[in-house]
């Protein structure tokens, strides 16, 4: 029987099966991670290393030495993880992984983990969109959440504006035409010499500061619901340029508060748009920008004001991990979506 076929018996069994328990590797970027997860909705146990301090160096991701970190640390997250679950690799019931999109180099260490581990202990092997991964993220938080709902995933790498209609079933919105959210505040925070990945240093610095400081444009979008940040950044950039240049005093908070405000303010503007044009009554919020303290305000308040409920990440879930990894693949498994041992990676992977 070749691989695929076990896996296909497997999957049938596993349609009946109360509690499925998936080991999840999460590879696409600078963070090592490996999870274990039941039913889609309950962390068994969770692990991340984080790469920042090596690229902080550098001002950024570099490809090659995240890729050389994930080969060092992957078996050990898996190992890890397991032994918090106190579970053998034998005891789980599926093993997923993170197959794009992302940095194809660090994306491959994680799906040869997995291919690997599937391969050896006979479980079927199931792949994760990032992207799905984080919206996800939020069913780990909110036990009772349910599609459909408005989803706004923010994060270093991408922007968009979902409309989730089942599990598994999304319809793109809107999305950022240049850069992410997340990029935009690392690049503004850099000009404020703050290191690298600057978003979370740059929002608490933001909360001593004046908003209103700074007069920064607002972007025009071709699409109603599509986002820009590019100028946003540049304009940014060009008026800290200046003032120093003339010796103009400023306060680094409220130019951190003043371009924190301009982001959110687009962000959370077309995301209430959208809802109230396309009558999506939930909001929820994805990404490592989801942690940003102004757009939790900012959507809580807009949401109440509308009045439809929102729905966050906890804190310790924005950010990339392999928990979130590990819910979307049970909604994946439950639709048979198992792939076999030709899976590769796809950096340029959509939703
Ligand atoms: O989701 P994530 O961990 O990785 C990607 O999939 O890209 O997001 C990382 C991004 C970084 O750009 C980081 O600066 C940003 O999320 N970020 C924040 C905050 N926390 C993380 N940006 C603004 N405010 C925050 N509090
Ligand atoms: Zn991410």
């Amino acid at each position: 029987m070749t691989y695929l076929e076990e896996s296909k018996q497997q999957l049938e069994a596993l349609q009946k099966k109360e509690n499925i328990r998936i080991l999840a590797i999460e590879t696409s970027c600078d963070e090592t991670a490996a999870a274990i997860i039941e039913n889609g909705r309950k962390i068994i146990s969770s692990v991340v290393y984080s790469q920042i301090d090596m690229h902080a160096l550098y001002g950024g991701v570099v490809p090659e030495i995240a890729s050389r970190a994930h080969v060092e640390k992957v078996n050990r997250m898996v190992d890890e993880a397991l032994k918090q679950a106190d579970m053998q690799l034998a005891d789980v019931d599926a093993i997923a992984c993170t197959y794009g999109p992302g940095l194809v180099g660090a994306l491959l260490i994680g799906v040869s983990c997995a291919k690997a581990l599937a391969f050896a202990a006979h479980k079927p092997l199931i792949p994760v969109n990032h992207i799905e991964g984080h919206i996800c993220a939020n069913f780990l938080t909110h036990e009772a959440l349910q599609p459909p709902f408005a989803c706004l995933v923010v994060s270093g790498g991408h922007s968009h504006l979902f409309q989730v209609e089942d599990y598994g079933q999304y319809r793109i919105i809107g999305c950022t035409q240049d850069d992410a959210a997340g990029e935009a505040f690392d690049k503004a925070a850099r000009v404020l010499n703050i290191p690298y990945p600057g978003g979370p240093l740059l929002d608490k610095l933001a909360e001593t500061g004046d908003a209103n400081a700074l007069k920064l444009p607002r972007p025009h979008t071709e699409g109603k619901y599509d986002y820009s940040f590019s100028g946003l950044k540049t304009a940014f950039i060009n008026a800290v340029h200046n003032m120093r240049q003339k010796n103009i005093d400023f306060s680094d908070a409220d130019l951190a508060a003043s371009f924190r405000k301009a982001v959110v303010d687009m962000l959370a503007d077309k995301a209430m748009q959208a809802a109230k044009d396309l009558k999506l009554n939930c909001m929820v919020l994805a990404g490592g920008v989801s942690a940003n303290s102004l757009l939790r305000r900012e959507m809580q308040a807009r949401c109440d004001k509308m009045g439809i409920p929102l729905y966050m990440p906890k804190l310790s879930l924005c950010g990339d991990n392999a928990a979130m990894i590990g819910s979307a693949a049970y909604f994946r498994l439950k639709k048979g979506q198992i792939a076999d041992l030709t899976l590769n990676a796809k950096p340029a992977l959509r939703l």
